[in-house]
């Protein structure tokens, strides 16, 4: 049965069964503190919450997944990936864990034809939080399933939640078994366990379905769990391992997924004797995940999501030139994997955009990473080993991440000291941290209460002349300094510090973070990049605009927001703590559950109507009466100096607040604001994440 088969077999069985289908969400998940769409229940969680209305209590969809958990074990067995398909459906309260496994039961052996017997199942051990899951053993037991091939499992049969916080619950999982001796690492010689069984793992008990996570449960952000009111069902499949099931191989890349990219690479790779199979599974996964990433937004970069695509790229760059994969045939190859996939993900067929990607990132790559790569290929000349130290070294100085190390020396079968390397990074960030917080820590705040209170100019110009440096301490590059004037603002009022240069003669300083002591001293915190930087020498600071423009606008949307919470929600709300930098801001807010689908549309709808406004927002000066007649909030009265000016930020007739942030122009430059997530931050304390678009 080919793979396109498997899918519309799934979904035609699920409608017959009353599910409605979902389409796949992109790998980009809504949720920003979720790098990826790890499963398919990720779009689901605002109904398995009950944060949306339900309007179908029965659900199937094919998702297209990634995930970083097995990145290390790619290529090394016959079942491991990044990018995989998985094959869901939901029950929102509908039907619990009876008609799941019935179900799953049901499709696998009559829809599927697979044989019952070579079926085995697992159940939820139990644990000190959550019960044993007594029900879905004694349901597959009724189902035919013989006592012996049901095993309990602790930590593998629970799942969730997929963020800091959400549902989760027990999950019944099924194996199917491939006989024994299976295991592909070992050249097909089962695990040396004594008794070998699911949960054990070499390849032998290939695990086709999470058969239902009862999810039930909700873990907070402190790890405490709270039975929900309300049932749900959540299951998954991965499309690849049941096609290996069903096309009867015995590993994912043998299958109709991958098959044509592994015979790719093998014709691209004219010395025989270098290709290694395990090699080209890696490329082939590597290749089909970027394509996928790619097409759904995600650009190589040192960051977040950026870095796990620049990661991979340039580990199948690696193991292209490892084996000499190098005979032509890339674009071929990006082809391939357009041609498998393009009728279910649509998406994917821009060849150009993709091709540019790659391109420029191979440029990259053979511009700077092959250096690093020369070097560590220099230092395994006459070493066995590569001592934590030298790994560091290679990160700290020659730019290889400890990622690419280690696949290159796992790849040429050396060993390395990874706590070593551990070790020299954790020495470094104690450091650099004794440079960042020294200052600030407890009792420090006197060590630089000699200093005069730094003139800060940052309000209305960005980058100023002649500023001389009071004060400097350097540890390695790491740098530590004060001006006696600045444009750089000092984080504070839940806006962060600034960042930028700061440069003088042959000096260049990057600026990382800005903090000021309680007397108003301003200490600049950064990296020198040529030079060096001395007490009594005059430089020029140069704020980054583009990041200090967008934290400014993120700044003023806080403020609609919190007056928009309070409007929607009622006054008793109040602002409990804020973060905002250049890409998003977080807002904390008294408020005893979660907010429904409708509040938070009306919450976005009214700041997007006041930034529609066009209002100026207006910076005042005010003396504490003045502000009191104003109607702003004073709840810490006493926090204020009634006798000098308070900074005060008024936006229309909307909102007006006092702040020490940077705000200006007009609420029309603020883009539309969305809020991307809503979660607790603490008991009785409400989170919203948002960004301005
Ligand atoms: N969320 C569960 C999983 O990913 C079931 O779909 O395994």
């Amino acid at each position: 049965m080919d793979s396109n088969d498997i899918r519309k077999k799934f979904v035609e069985f699920f409608k017959r069964n009353g599910h409605q289908e979902f389409e796949s969400s992109s790998l980009v998940p809504d949720d920003e503190t979720l790098l990826f769409t790890t499963a398919g229940m990720v779009q689901m969680v605002p109904y398995l919450l009950r944060e949306k209305d339900i309007e179908y209590p029965r659900v199937c969809s094919i998702q297209k997944s990634f995930r970083t958990v097995d990145i290390d074990r790619i290529g090394e067995d016959g079942r491991h990936l990044t990018f995989f398909e998985m094959l869901g459906s939901w029950s929102f309260g509908d039907y619990y864990k009876e008609e799941a496994i019935r179900l799953a039961f049901e499709l696998l052996t009559k829809e599927y034809g697979i044989e019952k017997d070579k079926l085995w199942v697992s159940v939820f051990k139990g644990d000190k939080n959550i019960p044993e899951d007594k029900e879905s053993y004694e349901h597959w037991l009724n189902i035919g399933i013989p006592q012996d091939r049901i095993v309990k499992l602790g930590r593998d049969n629970f799942w969730g939640p997929t963020s800091e916080e959400g549902p989760c619950g027990p999950s019944t999982e099924i194996y199917f078994d491939q006989g024994e001796g299976i295991c592909i690492k070992k050249e097909y010689v089962c695990c040396k366990k004594n008794k070998c069984i699911p949960g054990c793992d070499c390849d032998r008990f290939l695990e086709i379905w999470n058969a239902g996570v009862f999810m039930e449960y909700f873990k907070d952000v402190n790890g405490i769990f709270s039975k929900l009111p309300f049932t749900n069902v959540d299951t998954g499949a991965g499309l690849e391992r049941l096609s290996l099931v069903l096309q009867g191989k015995k590993s994912v890349f043998e299958t109709d997924l991958f098959y044509p990219l592994i015979e790719n690479i093998k014709k691209h790779t004219p010395e025989k004797d270098k290709f290694n199979i395990n090699s080209a599974y890696l490329i082939a996964d590597h290749v089909k995940a970027s394509v996928f990433l790619i097409s759904d937004g995600v650009l190589p970069s040192n960051e977040y999501r950026g870095y796990i695509l620049r990661r991979i790229i340039r580990r199948m760059f690696y193991h292209k030139t490892f084996i000499g994969n190098n005979d032509g045939g890339f674009i071929d190859l990006i082809e391939k994997v357009i041609d498998i996939y393009k009728d279910q993900y649509p998406n994917i067929s821009d060849l150009d955009r993709i091709q540019n990607v790659l391109f420029s990132e191979d440029l990259l790559y053979s511009n700077t990473i092959l250096k690093g790569i020369k070097k560590l290929e220099d230092m395994i000349k006459d070493k066995k080993i590569i001592l934590g130290e030298d790994l560091f070294k290679l990160h700290d100085t020659y730019g290889l991440s400890l990622d690419m190390s280690k696949d290159i020396l796992k790849a040429k079968g050396i060993k390395f000291d990874e706590r070593g390397f551990q070790e020299n990074m954790r020495r470094q960030q104690e450091r650099s941290r004794m440079n960042s917080t020294f200052s600030l820590g407890k009792g420090m705040e006197s060590d630089f209460s000699d200093f005069p209170k730094t003139e800060f100019l940052g309000y209305d110009i960005l980058s100023l002349k002649d500023a001389k440096v009071l004060y400097s301490q350097r540890n390695g590059d790491d740098v530590t300094f004060i001006l006696d004037k600045t444009t750089f603002y000092a984080e504070g009022g839940g806006q962060v510090g600034d960042s930028g240069k700061v440069v003088g003669n042959e000096l260049e300083v990057d600026v990382s973070n800005v903090k000021k002591t309680k007397l108003g001293v301003y200490l600049h915190f950064g990296k020198v990049v040529n030079g060096d930087i001395k007490e009594g020498d005059f430089v020029s600071c140069y704020v980054d605009k583009e990041k200090r423009e967008k934290a400014s606008f993120n700044h003023t949307a806080v403020h609609l927001l919190n007056e928009a919470v309070k409007k929607i929600l009622g006054n008793d709300v109040s602002q409990k703590g804020a973060f905002i930098d250049s890409e998003r801001m977080r807002f904390d807010f008294n408020f005893p559950r979660a907010l429904t689908e409708d509040e938070i549309k009306a919450i976005e709808d009214l700041v997007n109507l006041n930034i529609s406004k066009n209002e100026e927002i207006e910076v005042l000066e005010k003396n504490f009466d003045d502000v009191k007649k104003m109607g702003v909030d004073l709840a810490f009265e006493d926090r204020y100096d009634k006798n000098s000016k308070l900074r005060v930020v008024k936006i229309g007739d909307f909102s007006v607040e006092l702040c020490g942030g940077t705000h200006f122009g007009n609420t029309s430059s603020l883009g539309h604001f969305k809020i991307t997530k809503q979660e607790s931050a603490s008991k009785g304390i409400r989170r919203i994440r948002a960004i301005l678009e």
